[in-house]
């Protein structure tokens, strides 16, 4: 049982994916759907992401992306940003009722330091253990692409980091790894097939934010006179706008 599933605290939900699959783009508009059900009943939408979110976690960022380090301390330093993301933030917000959508989360950390980088997952589910002590996202949104796809959109959008600059075998695995977490527990993952249009895959988007159930319920108890569970997932199935429709793929 995650905590998020206590009465009355918010969810936790994290998009992940390999770099160039498109999951920052359609984690805004995620976000903000989320923001037009949510505020309904009064709660909040954090948005946040890893490594980062806090000022420490932040300033490891930037070493992260950019200085040479060994694969262990990459790992750690992911963990060690992550207790503080978690402490400092995830877990204040969850426990005043809000909810909260992460870039990542610990999914990462296997797919790219246990599966891309060959750290032993086992080790890497000791500093999970020590770190979470059990914390998981209630929901991850995976978005799934060929790795040679994704180099294509990321060479037309920016520059690299030391992670984007790896090559396309490098991603296969990474791509391997998040596929081996979502075999070990289905029912966490939505995986989404981002070779499809941005417009296809935003409607999946929209579609996933109506099915989630805390929506309706907190929908349901912040107005319970103005809307139902049925109107809220038909409200937001019409709901298709057109930045959606021709969202473009930044990450
Ligand atoms: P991301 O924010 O998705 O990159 P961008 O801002 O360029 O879209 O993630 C930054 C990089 O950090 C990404 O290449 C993946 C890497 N990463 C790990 O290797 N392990 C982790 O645990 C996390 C959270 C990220």
């Amino acid at each position: 049982m995650t905590l998020s599933s206590q009465p009355g605290r918010g969810r936790f939900i994290t998009f992940e994916g390999i770099d160039g699959a498109g999951k920052s783009t359609h984690l805004a508009r995620f976000v903000e759907l989320l923001r037009a059900r949510l505020g309904v009943a009064g709660k909040g939408v954090v948005l946040t992401r890893e490594p980062g979110g806090t000022p420490l976690g932040e300033k490891l960022r930037g070493l992260l992306l950019n200085e040479p380090m060994h694969a262990d301390t990459e790992a750690l330093l992911m963990f060690a940003a992550r207790r503080e993301h978690v402490a400092a933030l995830i877990e204040p917000a969850l426990a005043r009722g809000d909810w909260v959508v992460s870039d990542r989360f610990a999914d990462a950390t296997f797919a790219y330091q246990g599966a891309g980088r060959g750290l032993d997952v086992c080790r890497l589910g000791l500093l999970e253990r020590f770190a979470l002590d059990g914390f998981a996202p209630d929901l991850t949104l995976l978005f799934d692409l060929d790795p040679r796809v994704a180099a294509e959109r990321r060479a037309a959008a920016r520059a690299a980091d030391r992670f984007e600059a790896e090559d396309t075998a490098f991603f296969e695995r990474v791509r391997a790894g998040y596929q081996a977490r979502v075999a070990a527990a289905p029912e966490r993952y939505l995986v989404i097939d981002a070779a499809r249009a941005p417009a296809e895959v935003a409607a999946d988007i929209e579609a996933a934010v109506g099915r989630l159930p805390g929506v309706v319920d907190a929908v349901a108890a912040g107005a319970p006179a103005a809307v139902d569970g049925a109107a809220a997932l038909q409200a937001i199935a019409g709901d298709r706008s057109p930045e959606a429709a021709s969202a473009s793929v930044r990450s």
